[in-house]
């Protein structure tokens, strides 16, 4: 039966002041986290498991405590918001509240300024997608916006909904192909 699991990073710097983007490590509570999914992980005790991350610090060191092979794939960094970068969305609305209401109108093809779309964070992920439905026990951690195209993907959401799909921080997700369907589980983790 193959099994992917996904989960994002830990709560980053970032996470805890609203701030987009960038490169933060992860808080206190985030830290507390990798152990908590290093400890969980290693009890599943999963033949053959590999870790894929992002590039970025915080996906790494969500994932540094988990003695299993390790990849850093570019194609799992998140959503690039270009000129937007590290700012919250309350300083989005007043430095840029054209883009922002162009966002909002069409967040499934909204580029950000310099930076990225969804569509373009899909088109991105398919090499990684393809690779992913061969394998089996992957763990793979990284980012918000990857992981609704991801999850959009495996679960054949509607394309139009894929940017608003609920991916919460401190959430191990399960997918378990059934048949020709994958399906969904997901385990908190009280943090
Ligand atoms: O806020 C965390 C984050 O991962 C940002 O880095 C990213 O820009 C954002 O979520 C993506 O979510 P949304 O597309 O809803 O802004």
């Amino acid at each position: 039966q193959q099994v992917i699991y996904f989960s994002r990073h830990g709560e980053s710097e970032f996470n805890v002041i609203g701030r987009i983007g960038g490169d933060a490590l992860l808080s206190p509570r985030g830290r507390v986290y990798a152990q908590a999914l290093a400890k969980h992980v290693q009890a599943l005790n999963l033949p053959g498991l590999q870790v894929w991350t992002s590039t970025l610090q915080r996906t790494k060191a969500t994932a540094v405590g988990i003695p299993a092979p390790q990849q850093h794939l570019h194609e799992l960094d998140e959503i690039y918001s270009g000129d937007c970068e590290s700012l919250t969305y309350e300083e989005l609305q007043e430095r840029f509240p054209r883009e922002l209401a162009l966002r909002d109108r069409d967040k499934l093809k909204y580029r950000y300024p310099q930076g990225e779309s969804y569509l373009d964070v899909m088109q991105r992920l398919v090499p990684v997608l393809q690779q992913l439905e061969t394998e089996t026990n992957v763990l793979s951690v990284s980012h918000q916006a990857v992981l609704r195209c991801v999850l959009g993907y495996f679960l054949e959401s509607p394309i139009e909904e894929i940017p608003y799909i609920h991916v919460p921080l401190h959430t191990i997700i399960k997918v378990t192909l059934k048949g020709y369907k994958y399906t969904m589980e997901t385990v908190k983790m009280p943090i």
